[in-house]
């Protein structure tokens, strides 16, 4: 494809083939001399139009390591504040032949519709509530290097699954791989007609919980709650929370995932979130590089084929 904008067109196939490439950078990443020259000569720009730690410093590091030329656009200080629309921007940007551009917005569709306006290769990093594909994909090669496997295991994704852009990407490519998977989390955090997805739903953490294999805790999304059902965190705590109690409920070994970035003491408890005997939270933002070097490096080679040549710049 020329976009990564989402998991649903993604085939289990080609899941496998990127998470098995991110496994290579993986291994790469963890040696003292980090580079591949597998962007050399693109320009890969990173536009973030919210806030972000760990996915926008991921993909400055993947397009570095690949060789890529790198520029992080500083929304806050440019045009956009003088009221110029996203879309301009973007045309902008494209004007300046970037082969890559990484595109984070409040608004679910708006990284699609910007897709449609420019002729390089676009990939999504969170439109709303809408998806965050390379999340999902590292979320599921953490989940593979822990576990042994990515399919047949059975998954709680708990919380604020309304408002998670991860929730959904994370439903879907864990779906495709043949996963079991729970739903946790009060009712008014829980999107319409999702019951039709083949999940199963629970209200009660301590019954949702029961011998699942994988633990994978969602951040409060205030800021997408219009004023609308925000619970008091002790409550929410109490009844949403991971603990160690709740935890003991699950399978032996499963294991604690959370995208973060996390409130403690809200969606989970400190001391948990740290221990390295269950939590992966870590692992996850370690793969996070790897994938998002897969990503780019597949969506580079997709380019040149387009392009009909071998190296980009190249007659
Ligand atoms: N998980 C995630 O998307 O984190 P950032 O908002 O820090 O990028």
């Amino acid at each position: 494809a020329r976009h990564l904008l989402g998991i649903d067109h993604l085939k289990p196939d080609e899941i496998t083939e990127l998470l098995d490439l991110a496994q290579d950078y993986a291994a790469l990443n963890r040696r003292t001399v980090k580079h591949s020259d597998a962007l050399a000569g693109m320009t890969l720009i990173n536009m973030f139009f919210e806030n972000s730690t760990r996915t926008q410093a991921s993909f400055e590091l993947a397009g570095k390591r690949l060789g890529a030329d790198v520029m992080n656009m500083a929304v806050s200080q440019s045009s956009v504040k003088k009221g110029e629309t996203l879309i301009d921007t973007a045309l902008t940007l494209n004007a300046m032949q970037p082969d890559l551009l990484v595109v984070r917005h409040p608004q679910s569709g708006a990284v699609n519709l910007l897709a449609e306006k420019v002729n390089c290769a676009v990939i999504n990093a969170g439109d709303g509530r809408h998806e965050h594909p390379t999340q999902a994909l590292l979320d599921a090669l953490t989940i593979r290097r822990a576990k042994g496997r990515l399919h047949r295991l059975t998954i709680a994704i708990c919380g604020d699954i309304a408002h998670s852009r991860v929730a959904r990407s994370n439903l879907i490519l864990l779906g495709k791989m043949e996963n079991r998977i729970r739903l946790i989390g009060p009712a008014t955090l829980m999107p319409a007609g999702v019951g039709d997805m083949g999940v199963e739903l629970f209200e009660d953490m301590r019954e949702g919980l029961k011998g699942v294999d994988v633990v994978m805790m969602l951040r409060l999304q205030k800021e997408r709650m219009d004023g609308g059902f925000i619970p008091s965190e002790r409550e929410y705590f109490h009844r949403f929370g991971l603990d160690a109690e709740k935890l003991a409920l699950a399978a032996p070994d499963a294991i604690v995932m959370h995208p973060g970035p996390m409130n403690r003491g809200v969606e989970i408890d400190g001391t948990l979130a740290d221990d390295i005997n269950r939590s992966v939270i870590q692992d996850q933002v370690e793969m996070g590089v790897a994938v998002r070097m897969a990503a780019l490096d597949l969506l580079a080679r997709n380019l040149r084929a387009s392009r009909g040549r071998t190296a980009v710049g190249e007659p």
